[in-house]
């Protein structure tokens, strides 16, 4: 750390905000950086050894990989299709994808599961029916288990959002992005305000208890006056809990962000921050996105599971579907992003191509690390020392002497609290001091010597 001079920092965030790689803390180091082949033996065989060890446990995302249109800030990996046939032919493969790994996957009950996507709420009935059965028939989850869809506001029919329910999904997330239609329809949402408006009184109505929603913020077309309407709105909808982003940039992202003439972000996530505290929701994350929750939700409801896990001692997730990722404490693979390839191999079950990488213990340590602060600013020490059986202070001396010297952090009795000011919330200011503080000298070293 503090090895390296400013400019080189300055092109490593660059080349992280180009790829897309802090958006997401979980990936450390960056398996986008890293493309390395690994063979499905290699996943089959640490999966059977996982799944067999007593003590472990893990999330499962599953990637519906289509949606109607594609959108223009979205970062996310989709095709577009609405061919109920290509569906089915998915709904194959996925199928296949679990036989392929050759693991009892039933041995364990998972922790949590996520429908994500894409749009995974656009299937039909019956195809999000069977949908379920593949996951239900190939795995089992603890009692109580989160189980959670993210869906677009003009696919949630009543009686399919009653169908969810009926199968045991039990958390909502609907897509809002911004209250303003100009805004809508300039990024390519097929939804109008009244649409989210509806969705959340139909969810309701199916008896959704934990019901979500994201606001972005740099979307072109905004002004002072739509960004005011739309934390207003939100506050109407009375969601459990509301995540807002700063618009990632690179990657699949179609736009630039957009700042309306005399508008500070910062002010705005700060003025959303404030009629929010005032309207009954209390902070659950700060640094790296902004997430609210109403008072007297547990925070359990709030965060996604799977990116909650890390706080809770383990990062483990597996992935299932093109374009998902799985992250467990010593290594880390995804699958292709081409749904057509993804298809095609395992039609005839063949396994379309893995990439992935192992991760050291030090690795680990720095991801937990970097989730902490990015969630929430603040590490606890016993929790760490569980984790690790080592003190953060010995491990990292030079950094923690650096940043406490510096007053970055400070330090409690039970915490290491990061003394990151507001306006470094969600923003580059935030994954510079990640780069700076928590890359590994080697981890950037190989970076410069195969990028710059
Ligand atoms: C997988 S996506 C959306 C799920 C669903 N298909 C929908 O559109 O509502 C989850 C959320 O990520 C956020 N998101 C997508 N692209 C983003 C970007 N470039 N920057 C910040 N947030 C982004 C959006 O708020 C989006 O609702
Ligand atoms: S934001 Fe949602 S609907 Fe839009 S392209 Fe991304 S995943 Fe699809």
């Amino acid at each position: 750390m503090l090895d390296f001079n400013d400019n080189i920092y300055k092109k490593l965030l660059d080349l992280a905000i180009k790829k897309n790689i802090l958006a997401n803390c979980r990936e450390y180091p960056s398996l986008t950086l890293n493309q390395n082949e690994v063979s499905i033996d290699f996943v089959s065989n640490s999966l059977n050894s996982k799944f067999g060890s007593e003590n472990f446990s893990c999330g499962l995302y599953v990637h519906f990989p289509f949606c109607a249109t594609r959108c223009a800030f979205c970062k996310y990996y989709s095709e577009i299709s609405r061919d109920n046939e290509v569906f089915e032919k998915f709904l194959d493969a996925l199928n296949n994808e679990i036989k392929l790994y050759k693991v009892d996957f039933r041995k364990k009950e998972m922790d949590n599961l996520f429908f994500g996507g894409g749009t995974p709420t656009m299937l039909s009935k019956q195809q999000f029916e069977r949908y379920f059965k593949i996951i239900s028939d190939n795995f089992r989850l603890k009692r109580n288990a989160q189980i959670s869809i993210e869906g677009t506001p003009e696919t949630l029919s009543l009686s399919k959002l009653m169908l969810f329910k009926k199968l045991g999904i039990n958390r909502l997330s609907i897509g809002l992005q911004s209250a303003s239609n100009k805004v809508l329809k300039k990024i390519g949402r097929r939804h109008k305000f009244s649409d989210v408006h509806m969705a959340f009184k139909r969810a309701r109505k199916a008896g959704f208890k934990y019901i979500g929603t994201e606001v972005i913020w740099g979307l072109p077309g905004e002004t002072i006056s739509s960004y005011k309407r739309t934390i207003e709105n939100v506050i109407k909808l009375s969601p459990e809990y509301l995540e807002g982003y700063y618009l990632t940039l690179g990657g699949r992202v179609k736009i630039n962000r957009y700042i309306p003439k005399g508008v500070i972000i910062d002010d705005i996530i700060k003025y959303y921050r404030g009629r929010l505290l005032s309207n009954g929701y209390r902070i659950y994350s700060t640094n790296n996105f902004f997430g609210m929750i109403k008072k007297g939700v547990p925070k359990r409801w709030a965060i996604n599971q799977n990116t909650d896990s890390l706080y809770n001692y383990r990062s483990e997730v597996m992935g299932i579907g093109p374009g998902s990722s799985s992250h467990f404490s010593d290594h880390q693979y995804y699958i292709a992003a081409n749904v057509g390839r993804y298809m095609d191999s395992l039609k005839d079950n063949k396994f379309p191509v893995l990439y992935g990488m192992s991760r050291s213990k030090d690795d680990y340590k720095r991801l937990f690390i970097i989730m902490q602060i990015g969630y929430f600013r603040k590490i606890e020490k016993k929790r760490y020392y569980q984790l690790f059986g080592s003190y953060l202070k010995d491990d990292f001396t030079e950094e923690m002497t650096y940043l406490l010297k510096n007053k970055i952090v400070k330090e409690t009795p039970y915490w290491y609290e990061w003394q990151l000011d507001e306006k470094n919330m969600g923003h580059e200011s935030f994954y510079m001091h990640v780069i700076k503080y928590w890359y590994s000298k080697k981890y950037i070293e190989d970076i410069v010597k195969k990028y710059f």
